[in-house]
């Protein structure tokens, strides 16, 4: 688990404040839909929320947020709901780079560039190098990242290393991911009340906790985040085990 106390001026001490949050946001399409809006209206107040979800991990301690942004399956939406979100992406980092350096966030990206625009990939890149040194909270953001792709992308990049067979281990595998070095997400929530993974971090996900709420995206806001954390501190996590195991993230880190 992460740190063990977490203060905030309007919210009362979380213990077990996990290391790693990792969400799923979905419902914006519902969101705009219940307000007669276009669906990228919704994209666009889900990207307002990213915001003010991302100063809440800083202040209730959270160090690792993993976000679901564009899946390898979102290419298969109508082209001007994918064409809006690679605006929506590259409108943030033009927008919003320099604070979130300045606030001491480094940017991560995984799953695969190559299919995005060069220019956008420019920004995506330059805003990894710019925010690499900071430490306040690492911000993995998923762009065309699929859980299936990344494992088979491990794989290749095993056997391209010529690594024998026996001496793969679930270590190389994690090591070759996407997310090698990260530790596995202690958290995982979701918002819109759909109970599945949809592709997201299915190696790492074997022993995450699961939240879901029945909570639109854009309406998923500090005190919906807080209600999370707090209902994580209630979980007993056991690993396949009887008993509650503090160790296990660091013993399979990676
Ligand atoms: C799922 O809701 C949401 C998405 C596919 C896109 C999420 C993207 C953002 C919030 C953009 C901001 C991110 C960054 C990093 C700039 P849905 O469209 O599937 O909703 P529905 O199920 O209600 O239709």
């Amino acid at each position: 688990m992460g740190s063990e106390e977490s203060t905030s001026s309007a919210y009362p001490k979380l213990t077990h404040v996990p290391q790693h949050v990792a969400i799923i946001m979905d419902g914006n399409g519902r969101w705009a839909a219940a307000r007669g809006l276009p669906r990228l209206n919704g994209h666009q107040a889900g990207t307002e929320n990213l915001r003010r979800v991302i100063r809440a991990c800083v202040e209730f301690g959270v160090k690792i947020l993993t976000i679901y942004a564009f899946s390898t399956e979102n290419w298969g939406r109508p082209a001007d709901e994918v064409e809006g979100l690679m605006h929506i992406l590259e409108e943030v980092i033009d927008r919003e780079l320099d604070e979130l350096h300045r606030e001491g966030v480094k940017l991560r990206h995984i799953g695969r560039l190559e299919r995005l625009k060069p220019a956008l990939r420019e920004k995506v890149l330059h805003s990894m190098e710019l925010t690499a040194n900071n430490d306040r909270l690492l911000l993995c953001v998923a762009w065309n990242y699929g859980g299936r792709d990344e494992i088979l992308h491990a794989v290749q990049g095993i056997i391209k290393e010529g690594v024998p067979a026996d001496q793969v281990t679930e270590q190389t595998i994690s090591d070759h991911l996407y997310t090698a070095g990260v530790p596995d997400p202690d958290l995982i929530i979701r918002t819109s009340g759909e109970m599945r993974i949809s592709n997201f971090l299915i190696w790492q996900a074997a022993y995450s906790e699961w939240y879901v709420t029945n909570t639109l995206w854009p309406d998923f806001d500090k005190q919906a985040l807080y209600e999370a954390l707090q209902e994580y501190g209630r979980r007993d996590r056991r690993f396949g085990r009887l008993s509650h195991c503090e160790d296990y993230g660091e013993q399979h880190a990676g």
